[in-house]
């Protein structure tokens, strides 16, 4: 008989529309396949903002046991976050940040870091001289805000390389783009904030002739096909800057705070540029994760399987003894 879970997580993911975030999440089940008297329920909120507040108020009225937020917007997500913590519910911000330290734990790494990252490494690219054009997304997102201050402040330490200004990706990037860099030939690096805009933008430069020209840092570092780590291998982008989802910290916590273990509040995640020297050995350590996933993937079948056969077997006895 299967246990009945003791205790019920409350995730609310802002947005599931990429492979990013499916890797979150996918991080999180596997984790959480570890403790059987542990359930996860989801909300996704598409990336608006009002409807993740109501989903964080049902999951308070549920009275769930945790709650994990990856919030959509910095300030428009901070109340109600507030809100379920000081109800009482131990609450871990995953991913993007919030305006108030209202919450139990962080997991995440640090986009300002991240910024600073592609901010030293542009100037390796451009060898200390020449011109950088950052694209963003969301302009109230605790990651677009963070990666582009790292970034402006790590090129104030180089007097050659000028910041040319930042662009706002939307449906119309195929246009806005080529009309910027015509008005600005002088651009040489593009930094985009997440390797999926970087793709686009790879693209964007390669029917416009200026792939050569024009040196491209994405953000991420995912495995698998037009992935960050693939598209530095494949040379459509020059670097990535690792960022991990993050989704087994998350449960780790959550398992620790719930069960009363002791708990670190900040938990940094690891970031670091990959470039074609270390795209490698990236690769190489994703495929091994991999193989040992499917290999305990494996075993917890066998284990389920044996304690199926266990129980029936008992019951047969059970039954052989009562005649
Ligand atoms: C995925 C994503 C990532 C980015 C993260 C920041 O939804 O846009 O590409 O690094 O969110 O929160």
């Amino acid at each position: 008989q299967k246990e009945k879970p003791k205790y019920t997580i409350g995730f609310s993911q802002c947005m599931m529309s990429d492979n990013w975030r499916k890797d979150m999440y996918q991080g999180m089940k596997r984790e959480l396949s570890f403790y059987p008297d542990m359930s996860m329920e989801m909300k996704v909120a598409n990336g608006d903002s009002k409807k993740q507040n109501e989903q964080i108020q049902e999951f308070v009225t549920q009275k769930v046991d945790l709650l994990i937020v990856s919030p959509n917007e910095k300030d428009a997500n901070t109340s109600s976050i507030n809100q379920a913590y000081l109800s009482g519910i131990p609450v871990i911000i995953l991913d993007r940040r919030i305006s108030s330290t209202k919450y139990t734990a962080f997991v995440g790494a640090e986009n300002y870091l991240v910024g600073q990252n592609a901010g030293i490494y542009a100037n390796t690219l451009l060898k200390g001289h020449g011109t950088v054009l950052e694209i963003s997304a969301a302009p109230n997102t605790s990651p677009s805000i963070d990666r582009h201050l790292g970034f402006v402040q790590a090129l104030k330490k180089y007097p050659a390389i000028t910041y040319s200004g930042i662009i706002w990706q939307n449906d119309q990037l195929d246009q806005t783009l080529p009309a910027y860099l015509k008005a600005h030939p002088q651009i040489e690096l593009i930094y985009a904030h997440y390797d999926r805009l970087a793709l686009i933008v790879s693209e964007i430069c390669q029917s416009l002739g200026l792939r050569k020209k024009i040196k491209l840092i994405g953000v991420d570092g995912l495995a698998g096909k037009n992935e960050g780590l693939d598209l530095v291998k494949k040379g459509l982008i020059d670097a990535t800057i690792l960022y991990p989802a993050g989704g087994e910290e998350a449960i780790k916590n959550a398992v620790s705070i719930l069960t009363k273990k002791p708990f670190k509040r900040e938990n940094k995640l690891f970031t670091t540029v990959i470039n074609p020297d270390n795209v490698g050995i990236m690769l190489a350590q994703y495929q091994k994760i991999r193989e040992q996933q499917q290999s305990i993937e494996r075993q917890t079948y066998k284990l389920l399987d044996l304690s199926r056969i266990y129980s029936s077997q008992k019951k047969a006895v059970g039954v052989l003894l009562a005649l």
